[in-house]
Parts: C-alpha cells; structure tokens; sequence
C-alpha cells in the first residue's frame, strides 16, 4: 500500500471517529497531558487511538502529539497531528484538520492534510510537487500593499500589522500552511516558540513544495526534529519581499 492510500484511510477512519463529537463537552474534556505539555482533551485521545491501531501493525516509528514517540526497528517514521486545532473542534468552529507526514531517516518523503469540513486533501511528493485534490498547487504572487499572513505572536513584531493589509489567526496552523500553499494567504508566522514539529511536519513539505520559503526568526531555512517535545518558530511566506517585510518587522521589537 502506498503512503497516499494510508493517510487518506487513516484520515477518513479519524473523520468516522471523532465528527459525532464535534462541538461537544464530552470531546474538551481533559484525559491527560501531552509531552509537549498540553492538556490531551478526550476527542485528541479517540483520534490518536485510530491512529495507532493503524500504524503500530506496520512497524514505523510514530511520532504523534499525545502519545509522543514511538520507536520502531524501521527507516521510516510518521509524524502526525490526528486533529490539528482541537480548540476549535471542541469549541464548534469548524476550523481543524487531520495532518501526516512521512520521513525515510530525516528527509521528508511525503505529507497529506485532510480538512474534515470541506473534505479537501493537500498532498506533496517530495521532489514532486504539491497538490490540492489532485491538482497541483502552487502559492500566489504576492501583491505589494495587498500582503495576507496568519500571524501568532504575543507581541514580538507587532510592528508588522502596520504593514500588511489584512492579518488571520485561525487557530490550525497545518491548515494555515496548507491555505498558503494552494495561494489563498501570504505567509502563515508563529513567533510564540510554541509550534511542534506534528503541526508543521506536513504543512511545511506542502508548502515548500507549493514554492513557498519557511524560515526561522533569524532568516534561516527552518530545520526541526522529529519528536512531540520540541517547541519553536515558524516563517513561511510566499515570496522574498514578504520575508523582507516580516524579517524587518521583527528586529524593530517594541514588545
Ligand atoms: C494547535 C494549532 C494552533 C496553534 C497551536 C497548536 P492543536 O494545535 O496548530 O494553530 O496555534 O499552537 O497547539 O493543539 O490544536 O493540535
Ligand atoms: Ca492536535
């Protein structure tokens, strides 16, 4: 079986699992912690139990919020969010996906987000290109004056708002990259030191290989590991100009 068929299984095995539970307070309930230090909610627990029961027979390494890292006697690990923006899941705003990467060693082979409400499944083959039902999808020109980012911060570059026109938190930043992908934004920041590798380890191969640039806050071409502990920064935009604007933004901190 190959990694597309898997994760679009799994995907659709989650779907089946945790959409009765959408909106609900039996879903935000709190089960336990994850490594990285949040609160695990019951509905994350449900969709990570799918997850495993899937995956465990097949002999990867997993690496999953909740659950942290499992090691396997295998090249390939798995790297997966199985609800990216479960604040949103449990509190009714239908702003949440399903995300998986995979890795032989430490390179990134393939990624797939699935965003349960609309249905739409963003995929990228390394190397090969990044797509949105199939078809392949690039990020936008950026337009001067017109510049659209998702931004986290709790202060650092604020600065920055003056100088874009139009600034979302959606509260799903895998879906966030996914949305910069396929050119409905301009850049996707979390500056919070918050982001964990199962947020991004998807998103960031679907939008490099979209053509976007994802850097870190000194301008460097991001780097994480593989684990559910680590914690950190993310600048992904669409074009040098963007990244021009967000860089300078943040050396002139008035936080
Ligand atoms: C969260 C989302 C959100 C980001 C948070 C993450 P989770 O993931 O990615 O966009 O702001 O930092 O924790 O916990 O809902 O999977
Ligand atoms: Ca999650």
């Amino acid at each position: 079986m190959e990694w597309n068929e898997i994760s679009l299984e799994l995907a659709k095995e989650v779907e089946k699992a945790v959409m009765p539970l959408f909106g609900t307070k039996k879903a935000a309930r709190t089960v336990g912690r994850s490594p990285s230090g949040d609160v695990t909610k019951f509905v994350d627990s449900v969709a990570e139990n799918v997850i495993l029961n899937r995956l465990s027979p097949l002999g990867v390494n997993i690496v999953s919020e909740e659950v942290g890292t499992i090691t396997g006697e295998s090249e390939y690990t798995v790297v997966v969010d199985p609800i990216d923006g479960s604040y949103n899941f449990v509190s009714g705003i239908p702003i949440f996906a399903f995300s998986f990467a995979v890795f032989k060693n430490e390179n990134p082979l393939y990624g797939m987000i699935y965003e349960f409400v609309t249905g739409n499944v963003y995929e990228a083959i390394a190397g090969e290109g990044a797509y949105l039902n199939g078809e392949r999808i690039r990020v936008r020109k950026a337009e001067e004056g017109k510049y659209a980012l998702s931004f986290y911060t709790r202060g650092w570059g604020l600065e920055l708002i003056k100088r874009v026109k139009r600034t979302r938190v959606l509260g799903a930043v895998a879906l966030e990259l996914a949305y910069l992908a396929r050119g409905a934004i301009d850049g996707v920041l979390d500056i919070r030191n918050y982001v964990r590798p199962t947020d991004i380890a998807a998103g960031v191969l679907i939008a490099r290989e979209a053509g976007a640039i994802v850097m870190d806050t000194e301008g460097k071409e991001l780097r994480f590991s593989l684990s559910a502990e680590e914690k950190g920064n993310i600048i992904a935009v669409n074009d040098e100009r963007v990244l021009k604007v967000v860089l300078d933004s943040l050396k002139q901190n008035t936080f």
